[in-house]
């Protein structure tokens, strides 16, 4: 049964394959510079790191001395900057020569019934470290680690006890600096492999699907392991928006798309039309994408209003079958928006129904006529000063009557006041928020440099070098 499963599944990994709706590609450049953050941060942690204290005996051979090392303290670090370096299909090798770190703490030690006491100071010479963590994925789509190789290296130890009566032991420092010399060395790998265990068991538990507004959530799970090759690193990840009430998936794949590789900047994250239109999916399946217009939401100041009066123009027998009536419009999308990415131009197209309706003044609606609009907008974006900025206008737009209860009308007049209205209203607000530019959303303690924004086919592709502020971290 199981092997013939796993041939089963071998044959025919497209059935169960889903392409990314976002990737994101870290270069060489970005791990470097994540290295070199990460060291400052470890050069400033370090006067707070605690060690653990070490106890044991040391054989003088007229005897057995039992010490204790306590309250012990780096005081003194000189942290090299590690190479840190892709290693295709594996991870990231850390390597580090060189570092010395200066300890300060408190001695005991009991021989025979002799007792004494006082401070230490020891020093570490040329620890080397060269450190491979294997990156993967687990089955639920979290990143993985594991320590995959490591190794360690001391050349040298000093230390000098003061205080008690230290002068008779200052013989036997030989003996201490090996041991201690050793318990540091053997320390080293495992203390990195906990570390990278620990590591492991947070990925393990991180939350792969995160809520964005109150009626949007999106998926992230990855959905194949890292790609890492000699010069980058790419994660691809599901990508998709959901409803936060109704978790439906979009009667549409993703399809596939290749980064440009942007080795001249830190991090490139690749969003596809894919992704784009999940949303807009979520929005139209939720029932979100509609509205109810009343003429006391027209602005006062505009002549036309919503009223059989003001339409009389447009629709001559409307006023006649129903004179001076009050008219409420329903609108809403009746399909889900597309955005649809091309070279340098994004494209969108809503599919918009408009219910008319006339109010009796016992406020029941007589339904009067439903107008189907279809309009495409193109976008042109781009990213300056960190800003998402551009232009959009209108295309088309084609106006139908859907339903008349009212009998056959022209909809030539409509679709120039529609278009009027779009033109003269609806872009000049929305290309004066796109002037001004929208900032790049942030994340903590981040700031993005050099951004640039390029519109591909079926996808559009952020890249950006980053500043990483230590200060802010800290509090
Ligand atoms: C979720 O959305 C689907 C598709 O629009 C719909 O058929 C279903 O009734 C919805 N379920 C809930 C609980 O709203
Ligand atoms: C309808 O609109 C006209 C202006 O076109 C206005 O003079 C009239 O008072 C409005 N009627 C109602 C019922 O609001
Ligand atoms: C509202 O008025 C119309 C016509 O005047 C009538 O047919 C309808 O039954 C009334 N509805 C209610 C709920 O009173
Ligand atoms: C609007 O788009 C829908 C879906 O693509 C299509 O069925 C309909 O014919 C279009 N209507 C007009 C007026 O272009
Ligand atoms: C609207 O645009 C589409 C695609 O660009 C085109 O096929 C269609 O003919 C246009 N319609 C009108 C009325 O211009």
């Amino acid at each position: 049964m199981l092997p013939s499963l796993v041939v089963l599944l071998t044959l025919m990994p497209q059935a169960f394959a889903i392409n990314p709706g976002i990737k994101a590609s870290l270069s060489d450049k970005g791990l470097k510079y994540g290295s070199h953050v990460g060291a400052s941060w470890l050069q400033e942690k370090t006067g707070q790191m605690l060690i653990p204290d070490v106890e044991g005996d040391i054989d003088i051979k007229i005897g057995s001395v039992h010490y204790w090392l306590t309250s012990m303290k780096v005081s003194r670090i000189d942290l090299p900057e590690p190479t840190v370096t892709f290693t295709e299909n594996v991870g990231i090798k850390v390597g580090m020569e060189n570092l010395d770190i200066a300890v300060h703490g408190n001695w005991k030690t009991k021989f025979s019934f002799i007792k004494d006491g006082g401070t230490f100071d020891l020093a570490v010479f040329n620890v080397g470290l060269s450190t491979v963590i294997q990156l993967g994925s687990d089955g639920q789509g979290h990143l993985s680690v594991a320590s995959a190789q490591c190794d360690s290296s001391i050349k040298g130890i000093d230390v000098s006890f003061h205080g008690g009566g230290s002068v008779i032991f200052q013989p036997f420092v030989q003996f201490f600096k090996s041991k201690i010399l050793n318990q540091i060395q053997e320390e080293i790998c495992p203390g990195i492999e906990k570390y990278v265990n620990d590591l492991e068991s947070q990925l393990e538990k991180m939350q792969v699907s995160f809520q964005v507004n109150k009626d949007l959530s999106i998926e992230l799970p990855l959905v194949f392991p890292p790609i890492i090759q000699g010069s980058d690193l790419e994660v691809d990840l599901k990508g998709v928006f959901y409803g936060a009430r109704n978790h439906t998936e979009p009667p549409f794949v993703a399809g596939t798309f290749q980064l440009d590789q942007q080795s001249d900047l830190m991090l490139t994250v690749g969003l596809s039309e894919f992704t784009i239109n999940s949303a807009a999916f979520a929005y139209y399946s939720a029932g979100l994408l509609q509205a109810l217009i009343t003429d006391d939401m027209i602005p006062k100041a505009s002549p036309f209003r919503l009223n059989t009066t003001s339409f009389g123009g447009l629709i001559p027998q409307l006023p006649k079958l129903f004179p001076n009536m009050l008219m409420v419009l329903h609108a809403y999308a009746s399909q889900t928006p597309t955005v649809s990415f091309q070279p340098d131009t994004t494209t969108l197209n809503v599919f918009w129904s408009s219910k008319f309706y006339g109010i009796r003044s016992n406020s029941t609606y007589i339904p009067f006529f439903r107008l189907d609009m279809n309009a495409t907008f193109s976008s042109k974006f781009f990213v300056s000063d960190e800003k998402l900025s551009g232009s959009t206008a209108l295309d088309n737009l084609t106006l139908t009557v859907g339903a008349t209860e009212i009998g056959t009308f022209q909809t030539e007049s409509l679709q120039k006041l529609l278009e009027l209205g779009i033109k003269s209203y609806l872009l000049p607000m929305l290309n004066k928020k796109l002037k001004d530019g929208i900032p790049l959303p942030t994340v903590h303690n981040v700031q993005w440099v050099n951004s640039m924004l390029k519109v591909n086919k079926g996808f559009v592709e952020i890249a950006t070098d980053t500043k990483i502020s230590l200060q802010e971290a800290k509090s």
